[in-house]
């Protein structure tokens, strides 16, 4: 799918507001540090990848009035407190940081517009080739099924990266091939994720049904789920995975009934620095989120779990499907 979630022209960023989706689809035009930080923070822009591009672009609106080593360093800081778990953006800062702090003042401007449509760009690139690797997993499964059930949690699709998504990448990759598939397509509470990914997979005309996070076991029970695949919001050095909250719960239904569960990221999701999944840090979101919790009522709401590498059969990456044990073979 080559539909693109963010581009710019030069002066502003142009992002679509995934908190109107799948509702109403509204461009907005970001012209400052704060618009751009404050889209990663309210999730008008959302997932990984396009976190990670997203504090890149954040950080060329940063330096469009000055660029000395305090305008920069703001801009960093900044960018890097919006939110805590999706490593690509500390991955996207920290290669902004590196290009651009060795530079004088007056090259930085033009040389952050330009390392932001690289990192977009290979995003994009990235997305493109997890759908490549990933379409084995799936023609495999079509030799003796009539049609592939796969199962997804969250949103992973073309809108939670610049373009392709990573593990919606290999549905579309199947679904252009004509693999006959279906996408089970889990809500995702509190945020409903899963209504953008319905929303994506209705556009691209791939037969999916959305059930409550709580369904996935009976389903799995009832042999109705061939494969599940996941994105990636912190892949840590032995494999375990953090992603959207619920994604630990299938995996270990996934698990008891034999279905192969696998986490499709580009490498800009693995932290190598990070020893394992106690070590990544998990964001904890407002009760609003919840809505009608009543003032009362306390309310935990983690964003994310941490999926043992145990569970995880294979990370399909843009160098191909690699088993979580074996991440140091892909080390940059
Ligand atoms: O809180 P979100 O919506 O930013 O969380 C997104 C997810 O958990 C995605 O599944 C993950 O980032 C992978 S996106 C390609």
């Amino acid at each position: 799918v080559a539909y693109r979630t963010i581009a710019d022209d030069g002066n502003a960023v142009i992002i679509l507001d995934q908190t109107l989706l799948p509702d109403a689809a509204v461009e907005r035009r970001l012209t400052s540090l704060d618009d751009a930080s404050n889209a990663i923070r309210i999730m008008q822009v959302r997932g990984a990848p396009l976190i990670g591009a997203s504090a890149a672009y954040g950080v060329a609106l940063g330096l469009q009035a000055a660029a000395d080593d305090a305008a920069l360093e703001h801009a960093l800081t900044t960018l890097a407190a919006t939110r805590p778990t999706a490593v690509n953006l500390h991955w996207a800062l920290d290669r902004m940081r590196r290009v651009l702090a060795p530079l004088p003042a007056a090259a930085r401007l033009e040389a952050a517009w330009r390392e932001a449509r690289a990192i977009a760009a290979e995003d994009a690139a990235a997305n493109a080739a997890i759908g490549r690797h990933g379409l084995p997993l799936l023609e495999e499964i079509a030799k003796r099924r009539a049609v592939v059930n796969v199962m997804t949690h969250c949103n992973a699709g073309w809108l939670a990266t610049v373009a392709h998504g990573t593990a919606l990448a290999p549905i579309y990759a199947a679904h252009a091939k004509g693999i006959k598939l279906h996408v089970w397509v889990s809500e995702t509470r509190p945020r409903n994720q899963g209504r953008l990914t319905a929303w994506e997979l209705a556009d691209a005309g791939v037969p999916h049904t959305l059930i409550a996070d709580n369904a996935a076991g009976l389903l799995m029970m009832q042999s109705k789920v061939d494969l599940l695949i996941v994105g990636a919001d912190r892949i840590a050095a032995n494999g375990d995975t953090a992603n959207k909250i619920g994604t630990y719960l299938k995996a270990l239904a996934a698990q008891a009934h034999g279905v192969p569960f696998y986490v499709a990221a580009p490498r800009s999701t693995i932290d190598f620095a990070c020893p394992n999944g106690a070590a990544i840090p998990i964001e904890e979101r407002s009760s609003a989120e919840f809505g009608d919790a009543g003032t009362d009522t306390p309310v935990a709401n983690p964003a994310f779990d941490v999926t043992p590498a145990a569970l995880i059969r294979g990370i399909v990456t843009e160098c191909g499907v690699i088993a979580p044990n074996d991440l140091q073979a892909i080390r940059p």
